[in-house]
C-alpha cells in the first residue's frame, strides 16, 4: 500500500503549473465515441481516473495512442458497442457518460451503474429522465447494469432538470448531439467543464448553444468528425493549491489557469485574510503565517457558487481560523467524512447533517490519518503541511485519481512530502 509522509509547519513559496481539468476530460473522452474518426486530445491530466476511462474505451476496440504524457490520439473507427467491463466501470463514476455517448451514436447502451467517491446517495434519476424524454427506454438489471435503448429512434425534447446536475447535463448533451431535431435542457448546470464539453462537441461539428447558462440548446446534426482539442485547466486543482498557500502562509502562484473560474474561491480566501493577485493566466495567494486567518461562513452551491469540490479544503482553513466558522454543504448529504480525521489532528469541529461548525485552533498536530475520498485526501495533505510534526496519510489512491504529479508539484514550493510503499501487513499492524 502507498502512503504520503508529510512534515509540516512552514510556509510555502513558488509557482505550480495547473493540469487539465479532470471533470472536463472525463466527459470529453467518452464524447469521442460520437464520431467514427480520430480525435487528438491535449492538456489531458495524467491521473488514474483518466487512465481508467481510456482503458474502458480501449476495451471497446477504440485505439488509444499516447502522443506524450498529456496528449492522446483516440481512433474510434473500429470500435464495437459492446457491454463495458463491470469492474472497470464500477471504479469510475464518470463512466455513466458512456451511456449518453453510446445511446447518441448507436441508439443503445449497456453500462454498469457508476461507482466513485462516497458522499451518500448519488442517484442518476435525472440522467434517466433525460434519456427517456429523448425516446429511450431505460432498465436497470438486478446486477446493476443500466440498459438503455431507443427502439424507435431518438427525437429532440425539452428537459427540465429537477436538480442542477453536472452529470445529467453533460450526459443529455452527449445523447442529443446526433438526434434529429432540437433538445433544450433547462435548469442546466453551468460549470466550466460543461462549457468545455460543449466546445469540444462543437469542434466535432455539433450545434450546441447556451452552455454556461441554465438553458442549453442542442440542434442535432447528421454526423460528427474527429478534431484536435485542448482541455481547460482544472479549477479544483488550482483552488486546492491556492487554499493550501493560505493555510500554510507564504506565497504561491498557480499558472496556466483561467482566473474567472476561481473567483468564488479567491473571494473566500480574501475574506479569510489572504492577499490575492490575478494575472492573465495566473493567480497568486500570499499570507503572513504569523497572523491567523479570519473566520468565515460558507455554503457550497452549483457554479458560479462556491464549488462543493473545494469544501473539505476550506474545512481545513476554518479549523485554524480565529473564531467560529460555519460550513454548509449544499450539494451532497454526507461530505464530512474527513472531519473525524481532522479531529485526530486536533481540530475542534462538530457535524450535524449538512452543517459543520469549526472552533478554530492555533495549530493542528501531526497524526496518522486516512484519505476517505479524493478531495478530502487533498484536504488532509493541506492539514499535514500546516501541522507541527510528521503525518502519515493512507489510502492515497483516492488522491491520485484527481491530482497529477501532486508530490512533485508540492515539493516545488517547498513542501516536505514523500511517497512510500509499505507491505500491506505493516499497514494492518499500524491500524491495530
Ligand atoms: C460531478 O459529479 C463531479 N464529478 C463531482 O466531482 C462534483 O462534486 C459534482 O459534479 C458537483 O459539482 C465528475 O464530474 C466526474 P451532480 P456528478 O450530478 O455529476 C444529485 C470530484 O471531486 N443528483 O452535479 O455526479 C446528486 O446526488 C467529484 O471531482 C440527483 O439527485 O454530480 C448531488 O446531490 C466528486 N440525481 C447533486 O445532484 C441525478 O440524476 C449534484 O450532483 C444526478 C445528481
Amino acid at each position: 500500500m502507498e502512503q504520503y509522509i508529510i512534515t509540516g509547519g512552514h510556509e510555502l513559496h513558488g509557482s505550480i503549473p495547473i493540469s487539465g481539468a479532470k471533470n472536463a476530460a472525463l466527459g470529453i473522452l467518452p464524447a469521442t465515441l460520437l464520431c467514427s474518426g480520430v480525435c487528438r486530445i491535449e492538456n489531458l491530466p495524467q491521473i488514474s481516473d483518466v487512465r481508467n476511462m481510456l482503458d474502458i474505451l480501449a476495451s471497446m476496440g477504440v485505439r488509444i495512442r499516447y502522443l506524450n504524457k498529456n496528449a492522446v490520439e483516440i481512433d474510434t473507427t473500429h470500435m464495437q458497442n459492446v457491454p463495458t467491463p463491470y469492474e472497470m466501470v464500477r471504479k469510475l463514476r464518470a463512466s455513466y457518460y458512456l451511456i449518453g455517448a453510446l445511446l447518441g451514436r448507436f441508439g443503445k447502451a449497456e453500462v454498469a451503474l457508476p461507482g466513485g467517491c462516497d458522499f451518500g446517495f448519488r442517484p442518476i434519476d435525472q440522467h434517466i429522465k433525460g434519456f427517456e424524454a429523448l425516446g429511450a427506454t431505460v432498465q436497470i438489471t438486478e446486477g446493476g447494469i443500466v440498459q438503455v435503448e431507443a427502439k424507435d429512434g431518438l427525437a429532440g425534447a425539452s428537459i427540465y432538470l429537477d436538480v442542477v446536475s453536472v452529470g445529467a447535463t453533460m450526459n443529455i448533451m452527449l445523447a442529443a448531439a446526433l438526434i434529429n431535431g432540437q433538445t433544450v435542457i433547462e435548469n442546466a448546470a453551468r460549470e466550466p467543464h460543461i462549457v468545455d464539453l460543449a466546445n469540444f462537441l462543437n469542434t466535432m461539428g455539433a450545434d450546441i448553444t447556451g452552455a454556461g447558462t441554465d438553458v442549453i440548446k442542442i440542434r442535432g446534426v447528421e454526423q460528427l468528425h474527429g478534431c484536435t482539442y485542448s482541455i481547460i485547466p482544472d479549477q479544483i486543482e488550482a483552488g486546492t493549491y491556492l487554499a493550501l498557500a493560505a493555510a500554510t502562509g507564504g506565497s504561491v502562484t498557480v499558472t496556466g489557469v483561467i482566473p474567472k473560474h476561481l473567483e468564488s474561491i479567491t473571494a473566500k480566501l480574501s475574506e479569510m485574510g489572504a492577499e490575492i493577485e490575478e494575472g492573465d493566466d495566473t493567480v497568486t495567494v500570499r499570507r503572513d503565517s504569523s497572523v491567523r486567518m479570519r473566520r468565515i461562513n460558507l455554503k457550497t452551491q452549483p457554479y458560479p457558487g462556491f464549488p462543493t469540490d473545494m469544501q473539505p479544503q476550506f474545512g481545513v482553513l476554518m479549523s485554524m481560523a480565529e473564531g467560529t466558522s460555519i460550513l454548509t454543504e449544499g450539494i451532497y448529504d454526507n461530505r464530512y467524512r474527513y472531519v473525524n480525521e481532522l479531529r485526530r489532528m486536533g481540530a475542534e469541529a462538530t457535524v450535524d447533517g449538512r452543517i459543520a461548525v469549526f472552533e478554530g485552533v492555533e495549530r493542528l498536530n501531526a497524526a496518522p490519518v486516512h484519505a476517505p475520498d479524493l478531495r478530502a485526501g487533498a484536504a488532509l495533505i493541506m492539514a499535514a503541511l500546516c501541522a507541527e510534526g510528521t503525518t502519515v496519510i493512507d489510502e492515497i489512491h483516492y488522491i491520485e485519481r484527481g491530482y497529477e504529479d501532486i508530490v512533485r508539484k508540492l515539493k516545488s514550493v517547498g513542501a516536505e512530502i514523500r511517497l512510500v510503499e509499505i507491505p500491506d501487513g505493516a499497514a494492518l499492524e499500524r491500524a491495530n
